[in-house]
Order: structure tokens, then C-alpha cells, then sequence
């Protein structure tokens, strides 16, 4: 068999019998044979079990648990035709759009990116799961996280096998300030061990150290993340992202702009220098309490917090918005968020996705009152299939 291309995931492509088949881990032209595990009505999916000629594009992965593991999916691919596959995915998604610009992906370091960890427990092993299960594979580090959160796995590792009753391990580290926190569930009897390594520690929702939070630098602004609340896994990525936020507020001249799905603040207070006025809307109350004290140490007096879903919370008495910035989960935008940002006539809307499958299924709903001036692709998880976009739909007429 030969693959004729890449899936959104990663996975090859190819059709046999009018029938498409998905093969794990074979790229494009790859002469291969092929085992089917699966069969479905429409597709099936298949492993190899011999390539007999391998894509130059091919690496061997550094990961010792690559072929287990359900953290990564594309290590077996070169680091800038992963960046390659990221920009094909965009286009391709886009391909019955018009779009002005796409602009060249953003990357940075493909290892030790990640400030976030969340790990399994069962029993007396810690790990993660397995590709598609809930089947733990214990490992004794992870390539893709900073080596501060390797060493709190390591000890996290001799604990477990005398503490059997945890059941999950998150790990944060604050960037530049490199304090760490970790919050545990289950039941412990001594987390000494784990006191020496951490700067924080939360058992179950009680904090066992002093603070209940870590600090984060980006850029020149500092920001409180808490137990709860959402923080981008890659500070890299995220002060370049940030960055173009910035640029294209200052060139759209905006004034007065609603952060929606504001997390900590984040945005909204680092463009807060360049507009008159920011309004940041967050569901989680923990993140709107580290987004008012964050908009303190940073000395901001012109960004107010509004707590509740954007979906209930926006509405028509926005008028004096000239531009919305939108960083909604992976489920995308509320349906009446978009008819309320139709209703605005707002003049830009900038859109920030990290799943460009929903960001199309939104923009389908913009694209009568709305152009899409840019699309630009950033790499914040390299390994993986994932990829960031931020996106700038100005307004027609
Ligand atoms: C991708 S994060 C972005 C956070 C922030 N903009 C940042 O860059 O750090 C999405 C945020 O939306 C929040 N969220 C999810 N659903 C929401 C809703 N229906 N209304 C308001 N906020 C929501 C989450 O709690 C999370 O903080």
C-alpha cells in the first residue's frame, strides 16, 4: 500500500476498495503493508507491520514510550515538516475561505516546553496513558516538559511506591520565576520528600505550604496562577502570540476592546498599555480572582473583570466595542456569542484557537459580515498534531 497524505491527526491516508484507511504512524508515499484493526461502515483503520520504503521526512523518535504513549502523535516526523504538516493542516481547513494572508508558523523549542504536567496514579506507579485507554505506562520522565517538573517526577516516583492511595499529580512551573506547584489527589500520609521540591503543595483543595500560588513572566508582566485557573502550557509560544496580539492592536488602532474567556487576565492586561479600555469575561472564579489581583501587581487601572459564561454575560450594551478578542476552549465559541458579535458590528474580531476545526465551524457563522484578514499558525505543542491559530476577521464595508 502507499499513502496518499496526512489526516488533521497525523495518521496516513490512503484508499483501498473505494474504502478510506487510517494507518498510525506511515507518511506520505510510504510503500508499506498494512494489518487492519479496526473496521468501520465508512473507513478502517489499519498499523503497519513492514515498511518497505521509509519517507525522508522519518526520524527515529527520541521518547523512549513514543510507540505507547498517548501524549505524543507526530515525533516520527522531522521537526520543520511537523511545522509543514501544521501550516497544510491550516490551509487545507480553510481551503473554501478567502483568506487575505496566511502568515508563516511560529515555533520555538520542540523539547522542555511544556510548564504543565498532569500525571495518572495507580497503585504504586505514576505515569500516563496509554494511546486511546485508560491504561497507565509509568515513566520515569517526559521529553516534552521543563526538567524542574522531571525532577519533581522523580520523587514523585519513590513516593508513590510507599503512598498507594493517590490517584493524580499536577505539576505547574511559573516561567522565569521557576517556583513550582503541585497539587495532589488521593490520600497521603508523608509528603516531606515532596516538600523539598515544590514551592506549593495542595492536597485535595487544602494547602499544605503557605501560598496557594505560583507567578508567571511574560513579557514585562507578571501573572498569579492558582490551582484552578487556565494558564498557557507554553511561555515561548505565548509571549510570541501575545506579542502579535499586541502589534495588530496597535495597527488597528483599537480602543476599546472585550477580552472573552479571559483566563488570568492574561491578554487583556498585556495589551492593556496600548487601548482606553479592556472588559475580560471568565467562568472560573479563581481565575477571575487572579486576574484582579494580577491587574494589580501589574499597576493596570483601565481592565475590569466581568465573572460568569460569555454566553450569559455578553450582550448588546457593548457598543462602544470596536474589537473582541476571543480565546474560547476547544469547544469554540457559543452560538450566541456569534450572534451577539454579528449584532455589535464590531470592527474586529481577533480570534485565538488551539483547535482550527471549531475556529472554521465559527468563522462559517462570521463569514457574511466579517473578511479574514490573517491566519497565522503557532506551534505551542510541538510533537503533537495540535496546533495554536490566531486569526483577524475585520469587519465588511
Ligand atoms: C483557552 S483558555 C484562555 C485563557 C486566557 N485567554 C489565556 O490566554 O490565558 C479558555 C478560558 O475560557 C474559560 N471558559 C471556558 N468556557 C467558558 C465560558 N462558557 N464562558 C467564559 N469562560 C469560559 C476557561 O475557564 C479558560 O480560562
Amino acid at each position: 500500500m502507499k499513502i496518499d497524505k496526512l489526516d488533521y491527526y497525523g495518521r496516513g491516508i490512503l484508499k483501498f476498495n473505494n474504502k478510506v484507511i487510517f494507518v498510525e504512524n506511515a507518511l506520505k508515499d510510504e510503500d508499506i503493508e498494512i494489518k487492519i484493526i479496526k473496521e468501520n461502515k465508512k473507513y478502517n483503520e489499519a498499523v503497519v507491520t513492514k515498511y518497505n520504503n521509509k519517507s525522508d521526512i522519518r526520524v527515529t523518535p527520541k521518547c523512549r514510550y513514543y510507540d505507547i504513549c498517548g501524549g505524543c502523535n507526530i515525533s516520527h516526523i522531522k521537526d520543520l515538516s511537523q511545522e509543514e504538516f501544521k501550516e497544510n493542516k491550516i490551509k487545507e481547513l480553510f481551503r473554501n475561505f478567502y483568506v487575505d494572508e496566511y502568515k508563516k508558523i511560529e515555533y520555538n523549542t520542540f523539547y522542555n516546553y511544556r510548564y504543565k504536567i498532569v500525571l495518572h496514579i495507580k497503585k504504586d506507579k505514576i505515569g500516563l496513558y496509554k494511546k486511546s485507554s485508560n491504561d497507565l505506562i509509568e515513566i520515569d520522565k517526559c521529553l516534552l516538559v521543563h526538567n524542574k517538573i522531571n525532577d519533581v517526577i522523580k520523587v514523585l516516583k519513590e513516593v508513590v511506591k510507599r503512598e498507594t492511595n493517590l490517584n493524580k499529580a499536577t505539576i505547574k512551573l511559573g516561567n522565569i520565576t521557576n517556583e513550582v506547584m503541585l497539587i495532589l489527589e488521593g490520600r497521603i500520609n508523608d509528603y516531606s520528600e515532596l516538600l523539598k521540591v515544590v514551592d506549593v503543595l495542595i492536597i485535595n483543595d487544602k494547602k499544605i505550604t503557605k501560598k496557594d500560588y505560583i507567578i508567571s513572566k511574560i513579557g514585562n508582566m507578571k501573572y498569579k496562577i492558582s490551582k484552578n485557573s487556565f494558564f498557557q502550557v507554553n511561555p515561548y509560544i505565548t509571549e510570541k502570540i501575545y506579542n502579535d496580539i499586541g502589534k495588530t492592536i496597535k495597527k488597528l488602532n483599537s480602543k476599546n476592546v472585550l477580552d472573552l474567556y479571559c483566563g488570568t487576565g492574561t491578554i487583556g492586561i498585556y495589551i492593556s498599555l496600548l487601548v482606553d479600555k479592556v472588559i475580560g469575561i471568565e467562568v472560573v472564579s479563581d481565575a477571575v480572582d487572579d486576574a484582579k489581583y494580577n491587574r494589580k501587581i501589574n499597576n493596570i487601572d483601565n481592565i475590569s473583570f466581568i465573572l460568569g459564561k460569555v454566553e450569559a454575560k455578553i450582550n448588546d450594551t457593548y457598543k462602544d466595542i470596536d474589537t473582541v478578542i476571543v480565546d474560547p476552549p476547544r469547544n469554540g465559541l457559543h452560538k450566541n456569542v456569534i450572534e451577539v458579535i454579528n449584532k455589535l458590528k464590531v470592527k474586529n474580531i481577533i480570534y485565538i484557537s488551539c483547535n482550527p476545526i471549531t475556529l472554521v465551524r465559527d468563522i462559517e457563522l462570521l463569514k457574511d459580515n466579517y473578511n479574514i484578514n490573517y491566519i497565522k499558525p503557532y506551534d505551542m505543542f510541538p510533537n503533537t498534531y495540535h496546533v495554536e491559530c490566531v486569526c483577524l476577521l475585520k469587519r465588511k464595508n
